[in-house]
């Protein structure tokens, strides 16, 4: 018999969850990053591409709402929320940039804190899960979250954001400055979570890894979408390969006519 009773509004990581975005604009002060953005993550994983300062970071933030917003935003149909703690309520969590950890603190306590919407049973229930869910961790459960190595930082930050069994999980960048091995291992994770029926959506910069693992992408770019698609097609299509693989020439072929081009208005089905 379970000695534990889960929280009523945490679904257990496995809601499938759908969220939709509708002419959402966002930015700083009176510096508007976002406009008009349309776009989807349906469960699996979704993953966002674009170059530096295209406002990819700025998407996830207002998404989470730590900066204000416009537009509509709808979980599963329902209009999701702008403050942050309803956000989390609603099951949905964030990676930010920079993994933001208390390097003071153990890893332990760093994924308790991910769990501070939880009655202390069900913490406990998931502080297990997140180290059978994250091994390496288990190992490292009592090190200073500051002395581990950058990889194993960033997967702490995952598994506390995976602590609040969220529905839909946001990585900004998850392997920011990791070395090849650890990157391919950070994204294997991210794919474990989405093969788990959780919504990710994910900023990435190694575009052809991301669009390895990814069901489906979207390229940002000075705060427009300039394409969108599965992300199969994605990484065969002119507008990736000519501008983020190098590619001499693309296939312009059946992947230039799956991925639409200035695709904004075509990305809600
Ligand atoms: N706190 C802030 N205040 C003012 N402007 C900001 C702030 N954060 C970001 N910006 C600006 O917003 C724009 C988009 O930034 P954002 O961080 O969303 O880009 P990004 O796509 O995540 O880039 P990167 O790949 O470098 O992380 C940039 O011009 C940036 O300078
Ligand atoms: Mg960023």
């Amino acid at each position: 018999m379970m000695w534990w009773r889960p929280d009523p509004f945490v679904l257990g990581g496995s809601g499938r969850a759908h969220l939709k975005v509708q002419g959402l604009a966002a930015g700083y002060g009176p510096f508007l990053v976002l406009r008009e953005l349309q776009l989807e993550a349906r469960p699996g994983l979704t993953v966002i591409l674009g170059p530096n300062g295209a406002g990819k970071s700025t998407l996830l933030k207002a998404l989470a709402g730590l900066i204000p917003r416009r537009g509509w935003v709808t979980l599963d149909g329902d209009e999701l929320s702008e403050k942050t703690h309803e956000i989390v309520r609603a099951g949905i969590a964030l990676v930010a940039e920079g993994r933001q950890l208390f390097p003071q603190m153990t890893v332990t306590e760093n994924l308790e804190l991910g769990g501070w919407l939880l009655s202390r049973p069900e913490r406990v229930r998931r502080l297990e899960q997140a180290f059978a869910d994250f091994p390496k961790l288990r190992e490292r459960a009592q090190q200073l979250a500051g002395t581990m190595s950058g990889g194993e930082q960033q997967m702490v930050a995952v598994a506390r954001a995976m602590m609040s069994a969220p529905r839909l999980l946001m990585l900004d960048e998850p392997s920011l400055g990791l070395a090849p091995k650890m990157v391919d291992e950070l994204l294997a994770i991210a794919r474990r979570i989405a093969d788990a029926g959780i919504t990710v959506l994910m900023v990435e910069q190694n575009v052809k890894k991301a669009l390895a693992v990814a069901d489906r992408g979207y390229v940002l770019e000075r705060g427009a979408l300039v394409a969108s698609g599965p992300a199969r097609l994605l990484a065969r299509s002119a507008v990736v390969r000519e501008a983020y693989l190098g590619a001499a020439a693309a296939d312009t072929t059946s992947a230039a006519a799956a991925v639409s081009r200035q695709a904004a208005r075509a990305a809600i089905a």
